[in-house]
């Protein structure tokens, strides 16, 4: 008769295992049990880079990568997309529900409410070099922000927690305005309480001598898309480590400066500016086979190509490539759009890209819209952090509210020396003693 349990036989010793199946998974210390003798520590499981290990259960985020699924809540992405706003996006990740009217009113008065920084930041920012990438400054500015709200270690209150949630979403914003503005040695801008969370956004990076900023509204919405589109992603590196270094119960701000660093890598988050260094790189139509031909070649890769969970088409990508046009019809077109889409269309019948599942991920379209808006490459990876700490928070929220989370500390398989003993050898022509 069926049962969800695995039946384990252990060679070594014959003895035999029945382990639960629960969800599609076993619990990895079950396999403790599984010993050769009373004193063997037991059996573990062996997976660098998580490639097959479930570390939390969670109700947030669903990603069917071979269909190419993305539901936030249970909500598909392109619906959020198409009739929500990224603060009815953050509100739903982190209540489970999308806000009411009246929860919606007050959400956004919260928000907009907690836009400002303190004074002390901007010496802060002040402090960086000239040139100074902004996710440096971003993600240090971030965890500044701990010392100014020591209230925040209170993790366990529910009150302290929701405050820092409103401060967190808020000034993110402010702090990314701030590295931009310091990095092209403008003013800072005051954040407008007038506008909607992307206008203001728009306001603080654009604003000149103009009395009251006055964003494109095709701008303000695809803004809000982008926004929407990389809210949240499940247990992606950057959010594996806002949960890991929660589970330490450090206090938000130092959790999500790391979420922050980890997003910074180009295989992350950093993903999206490569793309428009390697489309530039290519230069033109005619040497995308030779491209193509070095990639396949081991020299690089196709960045903004490939996922560790999606072996289909990103559904991101296929929301970003439409809006694309819709943008360059405000900004002017962006040359590099007919090599990336050409640069797909090839891939997309190469043997190399088809038998691995290669498709275009999100960050294959962001950053060229990203760059038609007028942003600086550089500040891809912060424009990223902004609508991902909506998502950081709420699995970090979800992480410290499961009672069967702990701190996080995966095991490691010794492959050292043996234990050993220091020779210690006197070296005669001086008093020193060296050690070899
Ligand atoms: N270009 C060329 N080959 C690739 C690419 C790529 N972009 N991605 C994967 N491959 C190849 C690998 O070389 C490997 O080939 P092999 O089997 O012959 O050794 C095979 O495809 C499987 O790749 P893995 O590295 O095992 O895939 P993994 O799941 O570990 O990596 C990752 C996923 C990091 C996203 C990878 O595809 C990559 O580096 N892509 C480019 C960077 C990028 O676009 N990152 C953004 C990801 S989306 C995000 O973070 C928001």
């Amino acid at each position: 008769m069926a049962k969800d349990t695995l039946s384990v036989t252990d060679n070594r010793t014959g003895r035999q295992y029945e382990i639960p199946i629960t969800d599609g998974t076993i619990p990895a210390p079950e396999l403790r049990k599984i010993k050769t003798s009373t004193e063997d520590f037991g059996l573990m499981s062996y997976d660098p880079a998580y490639l097959n290990t479930a570390s939390c259960r969670s109700k947030i985020t669903f990603i069917d990568g071979d269909r190419g699924i993305l539901e936030y809540r249970g909500y598909p992405i392109d619906q959020l997309a198409e009739h929500c706003t990224y603060l009815d996006v953050a509100y739903l990740l982190l209540f489970g529900e999308l806000p009411s009217p009246d929860q919606k009113t007050s959400w956004t008065r919260q928000i907009t409410t907690h836009t400002i920084v303190h004074e002390n930041i901007k010496k802060f920012v002040d402090g960086f070099q000239h040139d100074a990438h902004p996710m440096g400054m971003f993600l240090s500015t971030v965890g500044a922000l701990s010392t100014f709200y020591p209230d925040a270690k209170n993790i366990f209150s529910e009150d302290i927690r929701r405050r820092q949630i409103h401060r967190l979403i808020a000034k993110v914003p402010t702090i990314a305005a701030y590295a931009y503005r310091h990095s092209i040695g403008m003013p800072y801008v005051l954040p407008d309480n007038d506008l909607s969370f992307p206008g203001n956004f728009l306001n603080m990076l654009f604003k000149m001598t103009e009395l009251k900023y006055k964003p494109s509204p095709v701008l303000e919405r695809a803004l809000d898309v982008l926004f929407i589109l990389h809210a949240d992603h499940e247990q992606n590196c950057s959010t594996s480590a806002m949960r890991a270094i929660g589970s330490s119960h450090a206090d938000p701000y130092s959790s999500l400066a790391g979420a922050a660093a980890a997003l910074y890598g180009p295989l992350h988050g950093g993903a999206n500016e490569q793309v428009l260094r390697m489309l530039a790189l290519i230069g033109s139509k005619d040497r995308i086979l030779e491209f193509i031909t070095d990639v396949k070649q081991g020299k690089g890769k196709l960045m903004g190509f490939g996922h560790r969970v999606y072996k289909n088409y990103d559904p991101r990508a296929k929301i970003l490539k439409n809006m694309a046009h819709e943008v360059f019809e405000v900004c002017g077109r962006n040359p590099l759009i007919d090599i990336a889409v050409e640069l797909e269309r090839i891939a997309l019948q190469d043997d190399y890209f088809v038998s691995r599942k290669l498709y275009p991920n999100v960050d294959f379209y962001s950053g060229l819209i990203y760059q038609a808006m007028g942003f600086p490459v550089d500040m891809f990876p912060v424009l990223f952090a902004i609508p991902r700490t909506a998502g950081w928070l709420a699995q970090w929220e979800e992480m410290l509210l499961d009672p069967e989370q702990k701190i996080t500390r995966p095991r490691q398989v010794f492959i050292g020396p043996k234990r050993r003993d220091l020779t210690i050898a006197k070296v005669s022509t001086s008093k020193a003693t060296t050690i070899v």
